[in-house]
């Protein structure tokens, strides 16, 4: 809303969080913490950042002013990974696996993403659209400002298309902003059942363009995947995403190691999510790039594969984000405290380094880092105020929604 001024002040720790994004190796333990701090916002950005103390002199009854005192104040969370508009359940899925059948068994079989290109290519629009919205509003109450979302549960034209107007309705219509990824490649749909390089052909000639056309998506993403889309297959069809102009996105070394991270590294992939069996050639490769490496620990948490070797990419250099995966099989939770949770405790990552991955350089991985993911001069105001005084909460409460209140181009949106 034009005109409308906000003031934080008294932020028992203020982290901004700011600097050059990515934010690669050992950079990532810089958050830029004030202590005692304050923030201005008008029209929506941050005009003013720096310790309470040192505030311009203002006249509180013009502002909106919001006392912080005992209160942490963070960049919004930004979800680089998700799946969110979809339609029906997997429950029963998910105890098929713990009863050991493996996740590209089922998919093999017709079931897992399968299961939900039916149920999606049944929903209408408004019905995906009150789904997806519901399911915004709660990512909103853990601090998420920024979300991306993924089609890929259509896996035809008209569905795939559908799934993205769904976020375009939305991002009109709710505080969250959505990042829209065409996912076409996320599974062989049963049409094409056997005939794989016909599917990729058929996206690249009819869907993609008309993708395109309609502007509708930022990324193209595959899932890169044994007996799904080979390496071959992948880069085909990036290369043609990235021809009219979308930026590539891959599921990649997710369960079996087959140099998805060296495809991420080879096309300068915006990012190189999951990894969980990245080879060391392959962070070696990532580290040489600006390629995040968005680590999805909810998932290996859910399929009880092994977790992603952040420590080893980290100290080669790699930019990490952290990010959830919210989808109906192979991870049904959006908890950005489970997150933080299980990167420390499983990946060795310190919570200042989770702070980053969930801020900086999530918003790097969606290509917005120059807009969102700091709290710096000039950056469009969306900020998390936790209900304690120490990022460290974060992960110390662990599995808790620690959010107070959020904010959202300087609104406050939750609380
Ligand atoms: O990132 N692996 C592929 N895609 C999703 C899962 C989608 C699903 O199971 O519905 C993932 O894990
Ligand atoms: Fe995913």
């Amino acid at each position: 809303m034009a005109g409308k001024k906000l003031l934080i002040k008294h932020a028992a720790e203020l982290i901004t969080c700011a600097g050059p994004a990515p934010k690669q190796g050992p950079a990532m333990g810089d958050i830029g913490m004030i202590p005692d701090g304050a923030l201005l916002a008008e029209d929506g950005r941050i005009s003013w950042v720096g310790p309470t103390a040192a505030l311009p002199a203002l006249d509180e009854s013009q502002w909106e002013v919001i006392d912080a005192a005992g209160q942490c104040v963070l960049p919004g969370f930004v979800d680089s990974h998700t799946h969110m508009v979809f339609g029906g359940y997997r429950a029963e899925e998910f105890f098929w696996r713990l009863s050991g059948t493996p996740y590209l068994e089922i998919l093999e079989r017709g079931g897992g993403i399968l299961n939900t290109v039916e149920a999606t290519r049944a929903a209408s629009l408004a019905e995906l659209k009150e789904l997806a919205g519901r399911r915004l509003r709660s990512m909103l109450a853990m601090g998420v400002t920024t979300v991306e979302g993924k089609s890929g549960y259509g896996l035809d034209k008209e569905t795939e298309l559908r799934q993205l107007a769904v976020m375009a309705e939305l991002n009109r219509e709710q505080p969250v902003e959505i990042v829209p990824t065409f996912m076409g490649a996320h599974a062989v749909p049963p049409e094409y059942k056997g005939r794989t390089d016909a599917y990729v052909d058929y996206l690249i000639a009819e869907v993609l363009p008309a993708v395109s056309a309609q502007g509708i998506a930022e990324f193209c993403d595959v899932f890169c995947e044994q007996g799904v889309f080979s390496l071959a297959q992948s880069r085909r069809l990036l290369t043609a995403a990235k021809g009219l102009g979308l930026k590539a996105k891959l599921h990649a070394d997710e369960i079996v190691a087959l140099g998805g991270a060296e495809l991420a590294a080879e096309l300068e992939a915006c990012s190189a999510d999951h990894l969980l069996q990245a080879s060391a050639a392959g962070i070696a490769a990532l580290g040489k790039k600006r390629t995040v490496a968005t680590l999805l620990p909810m998932t290996a948490f859910c399929l009880r594969e092994p977790y992603a070797r952040a420590r080893a990419m980290i100290d080669s250099g790699v930019a990490v984000a952290l990010a959830t995966d919210y989808n109906p099989g192979s991870c049904f939770s959006h908890s950005i405290p489970l997150v933080a949770a299980l990167a420390a405790i499983q990946l060795g990552m310190t919570p200042a380094e989770v702070v980053t991955a969930l801020t900086i350089n999530g918003a790097a991985a969606v290509n917005r880092a120059d807009r969102v993911g700091s709290l710096e001069v000039g950056k469009q105001a969306d900020a998390v105020i936790l209900e304690y005084p120490s990022h460290l909460f974060l992960v110390y409460h662990a599995g808790m929604n620690l959010v107070d209140k959020v904010i959202k181009q300087g609104q406050l949106s939750w609380s």
